[in-house]
């Protein structure tokens, strides 16, 4: 096979046009991918006749060599394009994308999500109760978990709560009930009313009732001749406000070291009227939270003198409160970050 000089200057002139037009990527293709012009042409060498062979591989050497210094530019260009594109990583869609991309998102408006609807919903009641408000923190100690709520160390009802520790000790919450030392020393001395909302966590397994991650609300009131009377009256009005129907509600015996006596708050089913439902499952009646009079020992670990006040504590699920009163039937929903679900609400 013949060489031909003319052959290599159609190369060199094709090569300096991409060069202006082509970004790395394509141009590399197009020269030195696997069926790459350049590379084809290297191939060829084998069947060049053997007294040309010399200046044919001299010549395609030399172009071979500004192809790649093409490309190494090509590429540090590209790098320093890159990295000094700033991206905005609060933005709600990716701002590199072309204008059409960009229309389909720009229709598509973010909402809250269901549960801090709810919790909104449900500490609005409580504002409009006379309650102050304070969040829980997401990652707190032993004191707070257990030993302020009279859980001393090697108490056999810490087993009832199983959350997640991290190396150096701390612990992710699995209860809002973290948060009642410092509502009652930072909103002392009394009367104090406070609800206490937060994220909780537990080492569960997961099905339709139960997820490792949840919210609460916690509430604490107290004062001066404060009974358990004034505890069913505050969480029934609270309740029957959210629900929007009339309650009948009991109390029924539970176990919390940090309360004395400690109930299980129980309402009528607000869907059957006690008739029995897929809700309540068919019992007519929701076992809704934990709640009891506060301990004499969480109020002195708080500086509070038991022999003057009394008070009440509450903390119930805002998962399940929310599951009731949107017709949710499986908590795993909730954290799914499925659109399709989310866009209900
Ligand atoms: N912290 C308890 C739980 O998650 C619920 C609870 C029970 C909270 C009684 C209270 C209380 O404030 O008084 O299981």
């Amino acid at each position: 096979m013949e060489y031909s000089i003319k052959e290599i200057e159609e190369l060199v002139k094709t090569i300096e046009e991409d060069k202006k037009e082509l970004d790395y990527e394509s141009f590399r293709k197009k020269h030195t991918g696997n069926n790459g012009i350049l590379t084809q042409y290297l191939k060829k060498i084998i069947d060049i006749p053997n007294d040309q062979k010399a200046v044919y591989g001299k010549e395609i050497n030399s172009v071979k060599e500004d192809v790649l210094n093409i490309l190494e530019e090509k590429k540090k260009l590209e790098n320093t394009y890159y990295s000094s594109k700033k991206i905005d990583p609060t933005a709600p869609f990716d701002i590199n994308s072309n204008k059409d991309e960009l229309q389909k998102f720009f229709t598509l408006e973010g909402s809250k999500h269901p549960l801090t609807k709810e919790v909104e919903i449900l500490v609005d009641i409580f504002s409009s109760m006379g309650f102050d408000v304070l969040e829980s923190r997401q990652i707190d100690d032993d004191y707070h978990m257990f030993q302020s709520l009279n859980f001393p160390k090697g108490h056999p009802a810490r087993d009832m709560y199983d959350t997640f520790w991290t190396e150096d000790g701390l612990i992710l919450p699995a209860h809002t009930s973290t948060m009642q030392n410092r509502a009652l020393k930072s909103f002392g001395p009394p009367p104090i009313a406070v609800v206490l909302p937060g994220r909780c966590f537990r080492n569960e397994a997961t099905d339709a009732g139960h997820e490792h991650t949840f919210h609460q609300i916690e509430g604490v009131y107290v004062d001066k001749n404060i009974s358990l009377g004034n505890m069913i009256a505050t969480i029934k009005t609270y309740l029957e406000k959210y629900l929007n129907a009339e309650l009948e509600v009991r109390i029924q015996p539970a176990y919390f070291p940090f309360t004395e006596p400690d109930c299980e708050f129980v309402i009528s089913c607000p869907f059957c009227n006690k008739a029995g439902c897929s809700t309540c499952g068919h019992s007519g009646w929701i076992e809704i939270m934990g709640c009891g009079m506060i301990h004499p020992n969480v109020l002195k670990e708080a500086d509070i003198d038991p022999d003057i006040y009394t008070g009440f504590a509450w903390g119930f699920g805002v998962d399940r409160l929310t599951m009731i009163k949107l017709g949710i039937n499986d908590i795993r929903y909730l954290r799914s970050g499925n659109l399709n679900f989310l866009r209900q609400f």
